[in-house]
């Protein structure tokens, strides 16, 4: 373990969130937007483009395939286009670090090149699953090597000639949707994915974007291969999933009155409102209005008093990446909550559900993980320690819990925050957090 790996939060407890912020650039749009920027015929601006680990890694793989990238500087990004058929042979293994979206959507957009390429990662992403996506690729003519298990490093076979395929997802994931309309670009035919719930449709809507045409029926979307992408502008909203942990600090300190700037809303990542909503949360939209093709609103949260409640599944995929921050929310609420059908949580950055039941017991917090969710009993977070096991979100949602706690909370293992979201300490002090990092 690196020194660096080693860094460890101190949060004192009290204090209220106060003031206007504006938290980073959306991590799932600026992963695409360097995608399809790399594939678009000229030049591609993109503003607000999150700095974080996971997209720099997306942007470095890209460089290494032979596509020129101006920053990025203050948000701002220039990717030279090379056309659907201008990426070239890296030199080495695409190393993907703790990026899960990064080595999902590669995947799919890697498997008809005429090129053989190698997608790693750090400890946590090689014990992911990708067999969710190498089945479908497969399925459309790709042929990728994996470890035993279906983990990476995945060993990508250029020159497959890929078909178009009808694929209905077994599991809620607009990592794999994304992945399979990325290889459809390069199919023959038409490649559709039917969802059993709707998942985050950057893809869809970025595509349509970079002028490629997409259709969407219900619960299925299909494209057309062998299209081209034309370059644009992108402007990236600040992310609700880095929102959240500010949503749920707010609603639970006393006194709190936080507005979060420019916050993207699209509808199939605004969950976490709508749970926090039914718990009681003050949430306001205010200047609503749309940029860049996606809707973004300024959000007003102030302290309230929450409730338990029993957490409606069809929400579960349009806030998954926010349930460690909903959990803190749940531990600071009066009576139960109650989270089911959210089996994904422990295959994410590290098994959500287990880590933050044990995080909330060692708080003193009456957590109970089952296979598909948790019940909390809302009560006193007591002082303590938790470790985080390397999960950005988990790290973040323990740093607001501590708002509440009747003593010091110390979190082990916090450096992958700068997976999603660089200068959060500073930004969470700033706020009125009483942070500090060891
Ligand atoms: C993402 C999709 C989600 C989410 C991840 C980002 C994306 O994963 O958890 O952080 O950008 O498509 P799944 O689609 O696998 O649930």
């Amino acid at each position: 373990m690196s020194a660096q790996k080693q860094l460890s939060y101190i949060v004192n407890p009290g204090g209220a969130l106060l003031g206007r912020i504006t938290v980073p650039g959306d991590k799932s749009i600026s992963h695409r937007s360097i995608m399809l920027g790399a594939l678009a015929e000229g030049s591609t601006e993109i503003h607000g483009f999150l700095q974080g680990e996971d997209s720099l890694a997306t942007l470095q793989a890209f460089r290494s395939m032979g596509v020129k990238i101006d920053g990025p500087e203050q948000g701002r990004v220039i990717v030279h286009g090379v056309g659907m058929h201008g990426l070239q042979t890296p030199e080495q293994p695409l190393d993907l670090g703790n990026s899960g979206t990064s080595m999902r959507l590669l995947s799919g957009l890697l498997a008809g090149q005429d090129f053989d390429v190698t997608l790693t990662g750090d400890a946590s992403l090689s014990g992911r699953p990708m067999n969710r996506v190498l089945q479908p690729l497969s399925q459309m003519g790709a042929e990728i090597g994996s470890e035993q298990g279906g983990t990476a490093p995945l060993r990508i076979k250029g020159g497959s000639q890929l078909t178009g395929i009808d694929y209905v997802l077994p599991m809620a994931s607009a990592q794999v949707k994304s992945c399979v309309l990325l290889a459809g670009l390069y199919a023959t035919g038409k490649t559709c994915v039917t969802e059993p719930a709707p998942t985050r449709d950057h893809t869809e809507r970025m595509l349509q974007g970079f002028g490629y045409a997409t259709e969407r029926q219900g619960a299925r979307v299909c494209l057309q291969g062998g299209g081209k992408l034309t370059s644009c502008t992108v402007q990236v909203p600040a992310d609700i999933s880095s929102a959240a942990f500010f949503l749920v600090g707010a609603s639970i300190a006393p006194g709190s009155d936080l507005i979060l700037e420019a916050v993207g809303m699209n509808p199939t990542r605004t969950g976490v409102i709508d749970i926090l909503s039914l718990m009681g949360a003050n949430i306001v939209l205010e200047n609503e209005r749309v940029s860049g093709g996606e809707p973004v609103a300024d959000i007003r949260v102030t302290a309230s008093e929450l409730q338990g409640t029993q957490i409606p599944e069809e929400l579960v995929p349009l806030a998954i990446d926010e349930f460690p921050a909903i959990f803190i929310a749940a531990a600071c609420a009066s009576g139960e909550t109650v989270l089911t059908g959210a089996e994904e949580l422990r295959v994410k950055e590290s098994d959500r559900i287990q880590v933050m039941a044990d995080g909330l017991l060692a708080l003193g917090i009456d957590a109970r993980a089952t296979p598909d969710g948790i019940v909390i009993q809302g009560g006193e977070l007591q002082a303590g320690q938790v470790n985080s096991h390397g999960d950005h979100r988990i790290a973040m949602a323990f740093a607001m819990a501590a708002l509440r706690a009747s003593g010091p909370v110390e979190i082990l293992d916090c450096a992958n925050v700068n997976t999603s979201f660089p200068g959060f300490a500073e930004l969470a002090c700033g706020a009125g957090l009483d942070l500090t990092q060891n």
